[in-house]
C-alpha cells in the first residue's frame, strides 16, 4: 500500500520519479505527489488528490520542476481523507525536510502533541507528518541529517518505508525500513529507491532488498547501508530477470485482461521445471522427506485470494497426505493463539510477499518453532527472505489488484507440495500419482482451450452485468472455487455477491433466491455432479437464473436443465479449479467491463496490503 519512489543522478528527477509512480500505481491511487531539491531553490513540493494522471498534466510530465534528486508518493489513504494536504511528500514547518512514507506511524498522535507543545504547526491530518516536524526539530538540535534521521527512528513506532529530503544536504536520499517493502537500485551514475522492483525496470535490475532497522544514503556516487546501531554493512546485490514489456499492458486494455491471457505460459514456468520423469520434484526446496514425515500439524496461512488458494489446497492435501490441514486467514492466525509448536508445518501462501497480515501470521508462527514453507511470486520480498523454505511461483510481475496468474500458479505449486508430500508419506495412490502428474503437464494447454471460448463469457456477461446481487454455489473444490469466483467479481464490479457450499442453501440462503436471481453453479467435480444438479434444480423452481460450469462431459446432462452452460475440458479431480476459475475471472472482467469500472484499479484497493 503506498508506492514510493526516489531518485538521485544527473538527470533531472521528476520525470523519472513520475514514471517510477505509474509503475506503482496499483499500490494506491488516492492522491501522488513529487518532491525535489536543488542547492539554488531548495525543496519544492507538488502534489494532487485523485489519480497520477492529474498529478502528472500539472506538472507537464515533471518538466515543470527541476531539481535532479527526488522522492516521490502515490497515497492509499490511512489517516486523513484523500485530498491535496494530506498527500505526500510531507515538508516540515520550517520548508527543510520533505518525507515519503509506507506504513502507518502508530504513536503519531503522542508525537505530534509532543511537537504541537513545542509550538510547532501541523498542516495535515497524517501520521507522516510527524515524522517530517521531528525531523526538523531533532535536526535544529544537531545539525545533522544523518543523526537526526537516527533520532526519529529512535523515537517512533509502527511500520514505514521512509524516503526523506534535506535542504540542508541536497545530494543525497536518506532511506529507512521497518515492516514495510523497500529496495534500493543501483544505476550508472544514479541510484534509487522504490517500494517495489517493477518501478525501477527501465533503469537498473542490480537491487538490494533493505531489512528492517537498515538505513540508506543514496547520492550520485553510491549507496551506504547502515543498521539499526548506525554501522556501515555490506549489502547482497540481486539481479531481477523480468522484462519491462512483463509490466505493460502489451496491447491489451487492461492488465487484467492481459494477466488472465498470460496464465498458461505462467502455469508452465511454475510447472514444467519441477516435472522430471513422470515425478514432481522440487529442486528449490530444502524439507526433506525425512521432515516431513515428522510434522505433526500442517497449517496453510494467507489473505484473500491466497487464502482461497489454501482452501483448495486443504481438500487436495488431505486427500492425498491423510493428515490434518488447518487453512488460517493471516489476519485471524496471529490473534488466535494458535496451537504450533516445532514439529508444525505452516504454508504460508502470498503473491506479493509483503502482506503485513501474513507477514506476521509467518513471524508468530516461527517464534513458536513452525518451519515455514512460503509460496510467493515476487523474489526477495519479505515473506520469501524470512521463510525457512521459499517456492517460487514464476508467475511474472502482476499489476492489476485482482490477481489472477499468481492465483493460478500458487494452486499449481500448492497441488505440487501435496503430491511431493504424499510420496514421502506413501499416502498417495500410485496410479492417481501419474495421473495428476500427466495432467498438470497438460494444464497450461488445457487453459488455452479455456481461453479461446472468452467470447462466449463476454456474451453472457453482457446480458447479465445489470445485477445487484450474484450467487455462487458448488460443493468441496467448487465451493473454494466459488469464493474465489465471488472475490473477483465484487471486487471489480462492485456487484454485491456471495459464495454458499451449495448443501448450505437449504439452511438459510434459500430464502434470498426469487425470481431473476442469477446464481452461479459451480458443477465440476465429477463425484459430486449429481447433488451439484439437485442443487441447481432447487435455486431455479424458486425463479433463479442459472450459470452453470462444469466439464465438458457432463455438458450435455447439465444442459438438459440449464440453458447457460459453460464447459472446462476434463481432468484430473484436484485439477479442475484451475481451469475453472479462468471463466469466473472472465465474467468478472467482462462484467466490470459493461459497469464502466476501473477495472486495474478498484475503488478502496490496493495490489500490496502492507497495513493490518
Ligand atoms: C485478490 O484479487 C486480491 N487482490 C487480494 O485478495 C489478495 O489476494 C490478498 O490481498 C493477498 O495478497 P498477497 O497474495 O500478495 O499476500
Amino acid at each position: 500500500m503506498c508506492g514510493i519512489v526516489g531518485f538521485v543522478g544527473q538527470r533531472e528527477a521528476a520525470p523519472i520519479l513520475l514514471d517510477g509512480l505509474s509503475r506503482l500505481e496499483y499500490r494506491g491511487y488516492d492522491s501522488a505527489g513529487v518532491a525535489v531539491v536543488s542547492p539554488q531553490k531548495g525543496i519544492d513540493v507538488r502534489k494532487a488528490k485523485g489519480r497520477l494522471q492529474v498529478l502528472s498534466d500539472m506538472l507537464h510530465g515533471g518538466a515543470d520542476m527541476q531539481g535532479r534528486i527526488g522522492i516521490g508518493h502515490t497515497r492509499w489513504a490511512t489517516h486523513g481523507a484523500p485530498n491535496d494536504v494530506n498527500s505526500h511528500p510531507h515538508l516540515s514547518e520550517g520548508g527543510k525536510f520533505a518525507v515519503i512514507h509506507n506504513g502507518i506511524i502508530e504513536n503519531y498522535v503522542e508525537i505530534k502533541e509532543f511537537l504541537i507543545n513545542q509550538g510547532v504547526h501541523f498542516r495535515s491530518e497524517t501520521d507522516t507528518e510527524v515524522v517530517a516536524q521531528l525531523l526538523e526539530f531533532y535536526y535544529n538540535e544537531c545539525h545533522d541529517f544523518f543523526d537526526a534521521v537516527g533520532r526519529v527512528l529512535r523515537r517512533i513506532e509502527g511500520a514505514y518505508a521512509l524516503g526523506m529530503l534535506c535542504a540542508d544536504c541536497p545530494d543525497r536520499i536518506i532511506a529507512a525500513r521497518k515492516d514495510a517493502p523497500l529496495l534500493i537500485g543501483y544505476g550508472e551514475g544514479e541510484n534509487f529507491i522504490a517500494s517495489d522492483v517493477t518501478a525501477l525496470l527501465p533503469y537498473t535490475r542490480e537491487v538490494t532488498y533493505m531489512e528492517d532497522g537498515e538505513v540508506a544514503v543514496l547520492t550520485t556516487d553510491g549507496v551506504a547501508v547502515y543498521d539499526a546501531l548506525q554501522q556501515r554493512i555490506a549489502k547482497e546485490r540481486c539481479h531481477i530477470d523480468w522484462e519491462v514489456s512483463s509490466a505493460e499492458k502489451g496491447g491489451y486494455p487492461h492488465f487484467m485482461l492481459k494477466e488472465i491471457f498470460e496464465q498458461p505460459e505462467a502455469l508452465r514456468r511454475a510447472i514444467s521445471p519441477r516435472l522430471k520423469g513422470g515425478k514432481v520434484v522440487f529442486e528449490d526446496m530444502k524439507l526433506t522427506a525425512e521432515q516431513i514425515r515428522a510434522f505433526s500439524r500442517v497449517y496453510i496461512v494467507a489473505c484473500g485470494s491466497s487464502y482461497h488458494v489454501g482452501m483448495l489446497g486443504k481438500y487436495t492435501l488431505e486427500h492425498l497426505t491423510r493428515r490434518s490441514v488447518e487453512v488460517c486467514l493471516a489476519s485471524e492466525f496471529r490473534y488466535s493463539d494458535p496451537i504450533v509448536d516445532d514439529h508444525t508445518l505452516v504454508i504460508v501462501i502470498s503473491q506479493s510477499g509483503e502482506t503485513l497480515d501474513t507477514m506476521a501470521a509467518l513471524r508468530e508462527a516461527k517464534a513458536r518453532g513452525a518451519y515455514i514453507l512460503s509460496i510467493v511470486n515476487v523474489v526477495g520480498s519479505s515473506i520469501a527472505r524470512e521463510s525457512d523454505d521459499v517456492l517460487y511461483t514464476w508467475a511474472g510481475p502482476e499489476i492489476a489488484v485482482a490477481t489472477t496468474k499468481a492465483y493460478s500458479t500458487q494452486l499449481a505449486v500448492l497441488d505440487m507440495i501435496g503430491l511431493a508430500f504424499g510420496e514421502a508419506l506413501g499416502t498417495v495412490d500410485g496410479a492417481e500419482y501419474a495421473q495428476v502428474v500427466s495432467e498438470l503437464e497438460k494444464l497450461p494447454e488445457k487453459m488455452e482451450t479455456v481461453l479461446a471460448h472468452h467470447e462466449d463469457i463476454q456474451k453472457f456477461a453482457s446480458e447479465h452485468f445489470n445485477h445487484n446481487s450474484i450467487f455462487f454455489i458448488g460443493r468441496n473444490l467448487d465451493y473454494a472455487l466459488g469464493l474465489e469466483g465471488s472475490l473477483k467479481l465484487k471486487e471489480i464490479s462492485y456487484i454485491h455477491s456471495e459464495a454458499y457450499a451449495s448443501g448450505e442453501l437449504k439452511h438459510g440462503t434459500i430464502s434470498l433466491i426469487e425470481e431473476g436471481t442469477l446464481v452461479v453453479a459451480l458443477g465440476t467435480y465429477d463425484k459430486l455432479f449429481d447433488k451439484a444438479m439437485s442443487n441447481v434444480v432447487e435455486v431455479k423452481a424458486r425463479g433463479a437464473d442459472v450459470l452453470a460450469l462444469t466439464t465438458e462431459s457432463h455438458r450435455a446432462e447439465m444442459e438438459k436443465t440449464v440453458s447457460n452452460v459453460l464447459t472446462v475440458p476434463d481432468t484430473a479431480a484436484m485439477l479442475l479449479p484451475s481451469l475453472g476459475v479462468v471463466p469466473l475471472q472472465l465474467f468478472a472482467y467482462y462484467v466490470a467491463l459493461q459497469r464502466g469500472c476501473d477495472i486495474d484499479k478498484p475503488r478502496n484497493l490496493a495490489k500490496s496490503v502492507t497495513v493490518e
